[in-house]
């Protein structure tokens, strides 16, 4: 079996911090997203790995996964010049795919019980496609599927206005080779995509045999703010131990599970976690609270902040308290020593600001 990733795309609803960054590089817990997808198909065994990349960000993916030693893989860079849909890329990646069983694994999306069972599952069953499906509470913005009584299924609906059920369809998906047959036959959406869903929902149409799971486990899309501090929720409470490795001082209180990576200093403050803090980071006369990740070489002094995630290289200092919050490479917040209280602001292009 092989793995396809999909890490093109333009991560629109993820601006401004896909301007400079691929979605599937925003880190959750200090770590690219795609790196916990490259570690689920490393613990699953596939060796032999697809990666979709764009013109955009094709080079800054590449520059992270290198040739997919550090994960055990052998990668192929497959570039899609557009990003016309999931089936599109599938198309796209036909020369690599030949006649191979493979799962589809969207570099955007984290599975809690990552994919080893599900490929057990997927052989066991002999069928021509395994999708997964999960509740959600916003069935409008997936893929979303109705299921009979005895739980098979019988549509496949992208986006869908008036949902059939609040089943959405999860971006991971496996697949024998007949599922580009399917491709070959369908049409581009009203978003004007090739849509893995209209295949399968294709497939199914010329009597291919598609199971489906329902998943217990969580599932993270991490495509939009509110979704990606969730995640990060998420990541720090399954995956954060207790390490200090930097420097906590006496006059400080690190409480329960909190990593300190190497050369951060944490001085006068309380940190409480789960909490990440990066390599070479400040914190200074500060409360870090729960469900907070903080990247290499962010200075936090005189600051509380919790649940928010804070990327590399931040500047704080001041501020009286930071929630749900998402600071981008480089920048700065500050508080105003001016008299008369007015906000400054250098605001990059589709930011959020609420004062
Ligand atoms: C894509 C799929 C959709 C699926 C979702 C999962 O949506 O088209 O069916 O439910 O991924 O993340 P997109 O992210 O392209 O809007």
């Amino acid at each position: 079996m092989k793995a396809l990733i999909l890490a093109g795309g333009k991560g629109t609803r993820l601006r401004p911090l896909t301007y400079t960054t691929a979605k599937q590089l925003v880190p959750v817990g200090n770590k690219p997203i795609i790196g916990y997808v490259l570690a689920h198909i490393h613990a699953a065994g596939i060796k032999d790995v697809g990666v979709i990349i764009s013109p955009e960000t094709g080079s800054e993916i590449k520059s992270y996964i290198r040739d997919g030693r550090q994960w055990n893989i052998k990668v192929t860079y497959i570039p899609q010049a557009e990003p016309l849909g999931l089936a599109h890329a599938v198309k796209t990646a036909r020369g690599f795919l030949r006649n191979d069983d493979f799962i589809m694994y969207l570099g955007d999306n984290l599975l809690y019980h990552g994919i080893k069972d599900a490929i057990r599952e997927f052989r066991k069953q002999a069928s021509d496609a395994l999708i997964f499906l999960k509740e959600v509470e916003n069935p409008r913005q997936f893929g979303v599927a109705r299921l009979d009584r005895k739980g098979n299924i019988v549509q496949l609906i992208e986006k869908p206005k008036k949902p059939p059920s609040n089943l959405a369809l999860v971006g991971v998906y496996i697949f024998t080779p007949k599922i580009h047959s399917a491709i070959d036959r369908i049409k581009p959406s009203f978003r004007g995509e090739l849509e893995i869903t209209d295949a399968i929902q294709e497939a199914i149409n010329m009597g291919c045999k598609v199971k489906s799971e329902t998943l217990t486990g969580w599932w993270l899309d991490t495509g939009k703010k509110d979704d990606l501090l969730q995640a990060n929720t998420v990541v720090l409470d399954e995956y954060i131990k207790r390490q200090i490795k930097g420097k906590a001082d006496g006059k400080s209180q690190i409480i329960g599970r909190v990593t300190v990576e190497k050369g951060a200093i944490v001085a006068n403050s309380i940190v409480r976690g789960p909490v990440i803090i990066g390599k070479g980071s400040k914190i200074k006369d500060s409360f870090i609270g729960p469900f907070t990740s903080i990247g290499d070489n962010v200075t936090v002094i005189s600051s509380s902040l919790e649940h928010s995630v804070i990327l590399n290289n931040v500047f704080l200092s001041g501020i009286e308290r930071l929630e749900d919050s998402i600071i981008g490479k480089g920048a700065r917040v500050v508080r105003n020593q001016n008299a008369h209280k007015a906000l400054r602001l250098m605001v990059g292009d589709d930011s959020i600001i609420e004062v």
